[in-house]
């Protein structure tokens, strides 16, 4: 198949692109789009055949399940059901937004998109080109990151292409994401309500509607994807081997590590952000600035591993920062990218 390119304007999207991708979608096609988070792999989120091409493209298992995208509210109704008060809270205050929640799925959405759980995970991007496109099929769409299954997700039309390429049918080209990581995923069926995947609504602005709200910090294991599907541990892996450290506090020993894989005769790459640069001068490295702030941080994260899994490098290291806001997310994709393990633990 020949993956069609649709540049786009992001904030004034034009409609002959979104008329052409909406129908492709309609049709049961394959369309990657700009979300404010990450580029998502959208289908007709209620149909089972649609969905299914989702999974064959990504190469992901049928256990991993897929969040429905909405352009408005009223499409709730259509997409869950015994919607609990909380949500229309919720939702004035974050969406459209970086936040998913769970919520228990109506017959409209067929078994296939929730990994036949009787739960589905709703999400309203406020990305203009994903509104457009929502709006202009006028069904819900059923999107994940639009990246190969365990890659880092994609957050330019060409990171897309890299793992899609001749898989789909049309990638909407509307340049690179602003949020970087991917949404906050909320459950709330249980007695609280409890983040299953930290993103790009932070633990700290949902505690101000939630007080009591909780976060998951256990980490579940390959063969043991039960309680919250897809939270698997490798992901977002570039091939490179990651080497993550705790914080600031181990860039002694991050260098350290660094010096003895290039004695080793290794391809070394660091990320990390702009300040700490020059600490890393005089290695032979490749390194990956990631901007000055925790939020450039998590917008060229996954941009950094796929930039130095192209240059070929053996081993990237990294070192955690703060846990608290974004940096909770950016925590999270740093060890799921080194498969769950911290040196020096
Ligand atoms: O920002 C995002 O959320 C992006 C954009 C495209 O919207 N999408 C995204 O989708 O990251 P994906 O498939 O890569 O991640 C979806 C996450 C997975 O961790 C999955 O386990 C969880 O949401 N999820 C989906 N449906 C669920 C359900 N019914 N119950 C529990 N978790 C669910
Ligand atoms: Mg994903």
């Amino acid at each position: 198949m020949n993956t069609r390119i649709l540049r786009i304007d992001p904030q004034h999207p034009d409609s002959t692109a979104i008329a052409e991708a909406a129908e492709i979608l309609r049709s049961g096609g394959l369309v990657a789009f700009p979300t404010e988070t990450v580029y998502g792999l959208g289908a007709d989120a209620t149909s089972a055949k649609a969905v299914s091409s989702i999974f064959e493209a990504k190469q992901r298992p049928l256990t991993d399940p897929i969040i429905v995208h909405i352009a408005d509210y009223e499409a709730l109704e259509s997409v869950a059901k015994n919607i609990p008060p909380i949500v229309e809270t919720l939702a004035q205050q974050f969406w459209p937004g970086a936040l998913t929640l769970i919520l228990e799925r109506s017959e409209h959405i067929p078994p296939i998109v929730s990994a036949n759980q009787p739960t589905v995970a709703v999400r309203m991007p406020a990305h203009p080109v994903a509104q457009a496109l929502i709006r202009a099929a006028n069904i819900p769409i059923a999107a994940p990151s639009a990246n190969a299954f365990s890659r880092p997700s994609a957050t330019t039309a060409a990171h897309a292409l890299q793992d899609l390429d001749g898989r789909i049918d049309a990638v909407l080209d509307g340049g690179q994401t602003m949020i970087g990581v991917e949404s906050t995923v909320l459950e709330l069926s249980g007695k609280y309500p409890r983040i299953l995947r930290p993103g790009g609504v932070s633990l700290e602005q949902l505690q101000i509607l939630l007080p009591e709200v909780t976060i998951r910090t256990e980490l579940i294991e390959m063969s043991a994807a039960a309680e919250a599907p897809g939270q698997l541990i490798k992901h977002y892996s570039p091939r490179a081997k990651v080497l993550l450290f705790p914080d600031e506090k181990s860039l002694p020993a991050l260098i350290h590590a660094a010096q003895g894989r290039i004695a080793k005769g290794q391809r070394v790459g660091i990320i990390g952000l702009n300040g700490e640069m020059p600490a890393f001068s005089g290695l032979n490295i490749a390194l990956f600035p990631l901007g000055v702030t925790l939020e450039d941080a998590a917008r060229n994260l996954f941009a950094g591993l796929r930039a130095l899994d192209e240059q070929q490098m053996d081993v990237i290291l990294a070192h955690g920062y703060s846990r608290k806001g974004i940096g909770a997310a950016i925590w999270d994709r740093l060890l799921r990218a080194a498969e769950g393990k911290v040196q020096g633990s």
